[in-house]
């Protein structure tokens, strides 16, 4: 019996290669494109976390008044259970005007990693959408990874306008 020729070896190997690929539906080309796809998918997730805050950042509701050191509006502006977004000192700020009346001036950067935080009406608690923190009204955590409360700002109110800072 002779031996076969590397050739013939080489042809019997991509035969077999081609059955096994095809008894089970995985080819190497297959392979590749899946691991193709999961770098990508990877490199989406890791481009989505970083634009993602910076997205949020912006669609802040931004005052007409630049960034100042105060900020004012009227009372009667103010709804209750509603919040109003603003920038104080560069950076996002929110006023509540509490359901009970009460009214409450924090920052609204998320004391975690920065982002900035919603106003979720229909639960009455801001919402970190970056790493699902959860405060309450008064900015106090509620759960989450935050590490402490959102800073309270301070604010008066005079002739029927609300001054923070
Ligand atoms: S940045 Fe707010 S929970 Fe992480």
């Amino acid at each position: 019996m002779r031996a076969k020729e590397p050739i013939e070896e080489y042809q019997a190997d991509q035969d077999l290669d081609e059955t096994t690929a095809e008894q089970t539906g995985f080819g190497r080309r297959k392979f590749v494109s899946l691991c193709l796809g999961g770098v990508g998918a990877l490199a989406l997730t890791g481009l989505a976390a970083v634009v993602y805050p910076l997205f949020r950042y912006y669609l802040v509701p931004h005052s007409t008044q630049s960034s100042a050191a105060t900020f004012q509006i009227p009372l009667n502006d103010l709804v209750a259970g509603e919040a109003k977004f603003f920038e104080f000192n560069g950076s996002a700020a929110v006023l509540l005007k509490k359901q009970d009346g009460s009214m409450v001036a924090l920052s609204a950067v998320c004391p975690h990693l920065g982002c900035i935080v919603q106003w979720e009406q229909n639960k009455q608690d801001f919402l970190c959408p970056c790493h699902a923190g959860y405060f309450t009204a008064d900015g106090a955590v509620i759960s989450g990874p935050p590490p402490r409360a959102l800073a309270k700002l301070p604010f008066n109110i005079a002739n029927n306008i609300v001054t923070v800072g």
